[in-house]
């Protein structure tokens, strides 16, 4: 029996719908079930209540489980949340846990000037000497956080995407791509011990990405290359707390200090997923990056 945790998320949403496009049973830990009922529609996953930081609660959910995917909220406590789990997941008898981690795309970037990438590498360690069989599969970042109303900050309304990154590149990688990556990856002998990182397939100023979304919604977005200070003003503006503003501090400062952005597809070689580029998300999405602003 495998399982996966994360499935009500940004990235875990999309992963436990491609199991189930897939028809690959699985169960799923979710601390409240109730808030997500779609997740009971989809055919072939089994939804049990859980918390991955209480163990008591993991009893039943962990019962003859032999492989997690173990994917958790990129917060302050993902560390304990995590290691936690781990602990637990011995305990029941699991042998092997695939860590949906993440590692920049940027050449020069520091992963522990971080504490996003910092988090991940002390969990990943952990796991390493746990004892159990473990694979981390490494997404850059995500292409959804271009989405109107994401953090990155498409601006649908005025038609900007507003970074405080100057013209440094990153290679966007499609979740689409990292679920049929993790689907796959679940259901592979060979992986233990393997650590695979994941872009997507062009490296992307944030002028370019303004202009692929553009071409893709037909509406004119611009690049409107912004201070550190006045991004977090923004995000401030937006409601965003102290911790949140740091860790967004520190990651566009990393991507500001690394100008070039790697491109590595060994993970859609190594179980046959063909890469999505930015234009064809923009294209799939395009109604989204339209529809916000004949909306305001
Ligand atoms: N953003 C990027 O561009 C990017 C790039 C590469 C890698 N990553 C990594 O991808 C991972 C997932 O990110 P995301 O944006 O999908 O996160 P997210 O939207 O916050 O989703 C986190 C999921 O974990 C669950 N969870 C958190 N704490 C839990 C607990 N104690 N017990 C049970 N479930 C718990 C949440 O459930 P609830 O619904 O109960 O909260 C939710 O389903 C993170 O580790 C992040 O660092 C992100």
């Amino acid at each position: 029996m495998h399982m996966m945790t994360g499935a009500t998320g940004n990235a875990g949403a999309i992963v436990v719908r491609e199991f189930a496009r897939q028809h690959v049973p699985i169960r799923v830990l979710a601390r409240n079930p109730a808030a997500s009922p779609w997740l009971r529609e989809l055919p072939g996953i089994e939804v049990v209540t859980g918390d991955m930081r209480v163990p008591e609660s993991l009893g039943a959910a962990l019962d003859g489980v032999d492989k997690v995917l173990m994917i958790s909220s990129p917060r302050d406590d993902m560390v304990g949340t995590q290691c936690r789990f781990i602990d637990a997941a011995q305990a029941a008898g699991v042998g092997h846990i695939v860590k949906l981690s993440g590692k920049e795309s940027g050449t020069t970037f520091d992963p522990q000037a971080f504490r996003g990438t910092r988090w991940h590498l002390a969990i990943e360690r952990y796991l390493e000497e746990s004892g159990l069989a473990w694979t981390h599969l490494r997404p850059s970042q995500f292409m959804q956080f271009y989405l109107p109303g994401s953090l990155t900050g498409v601006d649908a309304r005025r038609g900007a995407l507003v970074m405080p990154i100057g013209d440094s590149r990153l290679s966007p990688v499609d979740i689409e791509d990292i679920a049929r990556v993790a689907v796959a990856m679940m259901g592979a002998d060979g992986t233990a011990g393997r650590a695979y990182d994941m872009t997507g397939p062009d490296a992307l100023s944030m002028a370019e990405v303004a202009e692929l979304i553009t071409a893709a919604s037909g509406r004119p977005y611009r690049y409107e290359p912004v201070t550190a200070e006045r991004k977090r003003a923004l995000h401030a503006a937006e409601g965003l707390g102290p911790d949140v503003l740091d860790l967004l501090d520190e990651i566009y400062a990393g991507r500001r200090n690394s100008p070039d952005s790697r491109v590595d597809l060994s993970a859609h070689r190594a179980f046959g997923v063909e890469p999505t580029t930015f234009a064809q998300f923009a294209r799939r999405h395009a109604a989204d990056f339209a529809a916000v602003v004949s909306a305001a």
